[in-house]
């Protein structure tokens, strides 16, 4: 898919304001720092159109792209920013949790996951929750230009193992980096597929 235009709509803190147009939107979620903003400017060929930093917790509300006057990117807050219990476990904003459970033109939340880290409470909760309140996901491996081919290779083959504990069918998996674009093709043509239904 080409991407002619991306354009900032509006940043929301509630449901309500989410735009009503009945665009799909295709939402970026994970741990903070994990490369959420990173990822959707590198889709786009754009690079601040989502705000990136060094410093977890930069996203701090859901911002809404629209993409060739069609359909949304959504940037997403991420979740397990320091200061965040572990007894709270899935304790993230309620807006956020608002909007994946309520929010009908959620067409797939992107799980993002830090390919370099061994599977992860906090992410094999996260996925568990989503897939309980049937929000359609994807899994999305990122910042695989820090290691080698073998090393990604191996950490998706150990995720894969640790998946099927919990569920028969594994997601769809992408592996990416924003630096070198590395699954952009991939995640644009999975979100053609799912535009054209
Ligand atoms: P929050 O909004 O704080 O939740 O973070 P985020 O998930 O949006 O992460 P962001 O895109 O801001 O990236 C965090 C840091 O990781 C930045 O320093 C990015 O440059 C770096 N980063 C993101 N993606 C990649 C990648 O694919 N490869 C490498 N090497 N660095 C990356
Ligand atoms: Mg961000």
């Amino acid at each position: 898919m080409k991407i002619k235009s991306a354009v900032f709509l509006k940043s929301v803190t509630k449901l309500s304001d989410c735009p009503g147009s009945g665009a799909h939107d295709f939402a970026f979620i994970g741990r903070s720092n994990v490369g959420k903003s990173s990822l959707i400017n590198a889709l786009v060929n754009r690079k601040q159109l989502a705000k990136t930093s060094g410093k977890p917790g930069k996203t701090q509300t859901i911002n809404f792209f629209l993409i060739n006057d069609k359909w949304h990117l959504v940037d997403l807050p991420g979740y397990g920013w320091a200061g965040v219990s572990k007894e709270k476990k899935i304790e993230w904003i309620a807006f956020v949790r608002d909007y994946l459970q309520n929010r009908i033109d959620l067409y797939c939340l992107f799980i993002l996951i830090d390919i370099r880290h061994k599977p992860q409470a906090i992410d094999l909760e996260f996925i568990n929750w989503s897939g309980e309140n049937r929000i359609p996901f994807a899994l999305v491996f990122t910042k695989a230009d820090k290691i080698s081919k073998n090393k990604v290779d191996q950490a998706i083959s150990v995720y894969r193992k640790r998946l099927k504990e919990d569920w028969e069918i594994l997601p769809e998996i992408f592996v990416t980096s924003a630096v070198n674009r590395t699954g952009k093709e991939e995640i644009l043509k999975y979100i053609e597929t799912i535009n054209s239904f």
